[in-house]
């Protein structure tokens, strides 16, 4: 009886933890890409914002967009490209690297 409250306990515990990295929108990335990211590439990163359109941005998640490695993406958002700021005094390197998986995993879904 007692044994089978503690099996049932462990596998949901199990599950919950193997659930979370499967939702990408609730990842470090994805919270730092709402919180700094939306107003100009929009909240699936499309683009389709007024400042976006007016700036003419890229679909981060276009095949285009996605063959720069993360290297080159991590220069730009660290350094900006205008009129995109430059994020380096504002993320830390992880951060950034967060963001940038969150992207990936954007890209992939396409
Ligand atoms: C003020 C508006 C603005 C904000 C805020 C902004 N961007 Fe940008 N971003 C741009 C513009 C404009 C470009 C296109 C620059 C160019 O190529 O001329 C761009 C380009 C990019 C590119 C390259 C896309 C391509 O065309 O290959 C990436 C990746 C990117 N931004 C990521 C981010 C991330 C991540 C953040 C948040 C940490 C962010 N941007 C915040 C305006 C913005």
């Amino acid at each position: 009886m007692w044994s089978s409250i503690g099996t049932i306990a462990i596998s949901g515990i199990m599950l919950t933890a193997f659930a979370l990295p499967l939702r990408a929108e609730d990842s470090p990335g994805a919270v730092l890409f709402r919180s700094n990211c939306v107003i100009c590439h929009g909240g699936d990163a499309s683009g389709n914002t007024a400042l976006g359109k007016k700036y003419k941005v890229r679909d981060l998640k276009s095949a285009e967009a996605q063959k720069a490695t993360d290297a080159e993406w991590f220069d730009l958002i660290s350094k900006g490209k205008k009129p995109m700021p430059a994020f380096a005094g504002r993320l830390k390197d992880d951060q950034i690297h967060d963001v940038i998986s969150y992207l990936r995993e954007l890209g992939k879904k396409q």
